[in-house]
């Protein structure tokens, strides 16, 4: 057999070229269509940076008003969906969204429409709707009411509002939407990988952002930040900060909410999340979870040589915490989030399509002689 290289985890292999993003590991940078990340999470929303995502350029003021307005009235879910949603509600919630987004495609009245205006049109429909499926099974297995999207608000305000059925306070709502514009986009992440590689079968978008929920519900990817309050939990008081992290990584365990396979220097995104955690914390006059992970980041100080910083996981975990939001669902936020940047890569691929089909190097034996049942 031919010599081959390998490359496990398929670390620092270009699969094909994007306009989508770019994350700049090395000077820890991330761009969004061309565009700063801190320019759109101090200026943009959330429904502009779907925008932008998926049609490469910001939209004029009536694009925008246009688009707020088509994803605003289809927040709503069929009423078979929350019936589902009610008959697994005993389900983690990424189980629960990654179930009902798969099912909506069978109140899809254009299904056999393949072609990329439909294919947009249904990402962002699921974007639109991902919020109320969360927020539905919150409050169903609470045993609460569900409330109904409000088209009034925006797509962050309306999702805390179906979530605790009052409508926000304005700082929340905003720090929520920048938290999802933070989490809209990030390369060839594993998701957005298994997104890509299920449209490049010429499969469908309901599939592919199903694919892509399944891929982000790990720990390694989009569930650090149910993890990382967990263990500012464990720790319980700043003082034992030190000692659980040796005893955790001399135990080879790893610090949730550390490390990336891009980012050696730094995460941009939680270089602006700590701010927002730390104003939020002083806000909400409980600066305990703030202080706590505060002290597990400077533990992790000498790790950083080695390229093992905060990443964008560290401090949602406190800022969601602080909104009494469930650590459960910390992650389907990541994944209501993530939809436009799914939305836009599988539109990237389809664009110009190739099927995604890496090797195996087979190390296995050969011809093996078969032994009849019998006689093994
Ligand atoms: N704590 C302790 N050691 C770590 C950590 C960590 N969080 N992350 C990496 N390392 C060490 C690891 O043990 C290994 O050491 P050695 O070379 O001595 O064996 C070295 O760093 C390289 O680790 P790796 O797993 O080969 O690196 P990777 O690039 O494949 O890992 C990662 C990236 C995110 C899977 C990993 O850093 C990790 O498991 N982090 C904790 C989970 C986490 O926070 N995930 C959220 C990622 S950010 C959200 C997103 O964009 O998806």
């Amino acid at each position: 057999m031919d010599e081959v290289r390998i490359h496990r985890g398929l670390k620092e292999v270009y699969l094909d070229r994007t306009k989508s993003s770019y994350v700049d590991g090395k000077n820890g940078k991330l761009y969004y269509r061309g565009f700063n990340i801190n320019e759109l999470a101090n200026n943009s929303s959330f429904e502009e940076v779907s925008y932008l995502l998926i049609h490469g350029k910001l939209p004029t003021k009536s694009e925008l008003i246009q688009l707020t307005e088509w994803m605003s009235v289809r927040r709503e879910i069929p009423s078979q969906i929350i019936d589902l949603i009610s008959s697994i509600k005993h389900l983690h919630p990424m189980d629960v969204l990654r179930t009902a987004i798969s099912t909506l495609s069978a109140y899809d009245k254009d299904l056999e429409d393949e072609s990329i205006q439909t294919n947009i049109e249904r990402g962002l429909s699921i974007t639109a709707k991902a919020p109320t499926i969360v927020a539905t099974h919150v409050r169903l297995r609470d045993g609460n009411d569900i409330i109904p999207p409000n088209k009034n608000l925006s797509h962050s305000a309306n999702f805390l509002y179906m979530l605790f059925g009052q409508e926000p306070d304005d700082l929340d709502a905003k720090l929520i939407d920048k938290d999802l514009i933070l989490h809209a986009e990030h390369g060839l992440n594993a998701s957005s990988f298994t997104a890509r590689v299920v449209a490049s079968t010429q499969s469908d978008m309901y599939s592919a952002i199903t694919a892509g929920v399944a891929a982000l519900k790990g720990p390694a990817h989009g569930g650090a930040a149910e993890g990382v309050m967990k263990q500012a939990q464990d720790i319980g008081d700043e003082s034992n900060t030190k000692e659980y992290v040796k005893d955790l990584l001399s135990s080879g365990g790893r610090i949730m909410g550390f490390g990336h396979r891009v980012y050696k220097t730094a995460d941009p995104r939680a270089l602006i999340l700590k701010k927002d955690a730390k104003n939020l914390s002083e806000r909400k006059g409980n600066p305990k979870w703030f202080s706590i992970l505060q002290s597990l980041a400077e533990c992790m100080e000498p790790y950083e040589k080695k390229g093992i910083c905060e990443n964008v996981d560290f401090w949602t975990g406190a800022i969601y915490n602080l909104l009494e939001i469930p650590d459960d669902i910390f992650v389907s936020i990541f994944a209501l989030a993530r939809i436009p940047g799914w939305t836009a890569q599988v539109t990237e691929q389809l664009d110009n399509n190739i099927l995604i089909r890496p090797l195996l190097e087979y190390v296995g034996e050969l011809d093996i002689p078969y032994i009849d049942i019998d006689e093994r």
